[in-house]
């Protein structure tokens, strides 16, 4: 029998559920898993998680092992900015945010499980931050005023949001003119089975909610962003140990000859401003990442 489909507002209330008992669990468990949620491999490798602890601003405290990429690498961001880290968990970005923003900047995370913003907010208070905010609410709804960000980050949110056209419509919203965003995130290329798609785990887990990877880029061309770039691109292989336990054998062999493909991508998109209009110059150049070929998706080669 078909499981009946969860309202967004059920899938949210799965998601923050989960996220709050994993803001107790172990970062090693974490990192084993998908996004902390779904299955536990044996084997050694990490699924999902890029290493954080060589860059600089890195407290090992707010580092849960739930992210999918190194977005503050790619942003770009400079002394005096003002930074949103969008799912921000325990802080572990915004901390590495706050080393380039200095002190004279501004980081403001925004996370919807009360469990998650009050680590967060004693991660800050331990190292003494008063420039490092969080604030709690749902970033298809940002509590945040309009055009005040300089950057936008986020690693691992929002395939976990049922409405995605919402979030970048408000990442529009909260960027000054001309700021930018550098978003880590799971996406697909062609269909998931459908245990993996309906199991409650695996949308908590960062590959349920996951959407096509041509939607995702084209939610963002239709919130008005420009200079669309994928920064990075890693294919992210589910061990056998926890694919079975969602399929048979049968059916593991058939998704692993069926070429559907998860992806951990970070994607950069650019505020049109004025002056950038009138410039008709990009003011950054693409960082490609190591792990695949990048490509610009408006040259057509993606
Ligand atoms: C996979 S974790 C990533 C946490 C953090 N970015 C990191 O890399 O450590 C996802 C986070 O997004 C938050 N989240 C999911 N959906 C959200 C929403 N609609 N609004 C705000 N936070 C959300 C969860 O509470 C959780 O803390």
């Amino acid at each position: 029998m078909k499981t009946r489909m969860k309202t967004p507002e059920e899938l949210k209330e799965t998601v923050r559920r989960k996220y709050s008992e994993i803001s107790e669990q172990d970062k090693n468990y974490n990192a084993r898993s998908c996004c902390g949620a779904g299955g536990d491999s044996t084997k050694v490798y990490n699924i999902m998680t890029d290493d954080y602890s060589e860059l600089e601003g890195y407290n090992s405290d707010a580092d849960l092992g739930l992210g999918c990429g190194l977005p503050t690498q790619f942003a770009h961001i400079q002394k005096g900015d003002y930074v949103i880290d969008l799912g921000s968990g325990a802080g572990n970005d915004c901390f590495v945010a706050r080393h380039e923003t200095g002190p004279e900047g501004k980081v403001l995370g925004i996370d919807f499980t009360e469990s998650m913003i009050r680590k967060a907010r004693e991660n800050a208070d331990k190292l003494g931050y008063n420039n490092v905010e969080f604030r709690f609410g749902d970033i298809e709804q940002m509590p945040v005023s309009d055009n005040v960000a300089d950057v936008v980050v986020s690693n691992c949110v929002l395939n976990l949001v049922p409405n995605k056209p919402n979030v970048f419509s408000e990442i529009f919203r909260v960027l000054k003119p001309g700021g930018h965003f550098s978003i880590s995130d799971i996406v697909l290329e062609g269909d998931l089975p459908d245990a993996l798609r309906e199991d409650a785990e695996m949308y908590a887990g960062c590959v349920a909610g996951a959407i096509q990877k041509d939607e995702y880029l084209s939610y963002i061309r239709e919130s008005g962003f420009e200079n669309i770039t994928i920064q990075k691109e890693k294919p992210i292989t589910l061990p056998e140990d926890i694919l079975s336990q969602y399929l048979n054998e049968a059916e593991i062999a058939e998704f692993n000859e069926g070429g559907a493909g998860i992806f951990s991508i970070t994607v950069f998109a650019q505020k049109k401003s004025e002056r950038l209009e009138k410039d008709k110059k990009k003011p950054f150049t693409v960082i490609a990442g190591n792990d695949s070929a990048s490509c610009d998706p408006e040259s057509g080669c993606c």
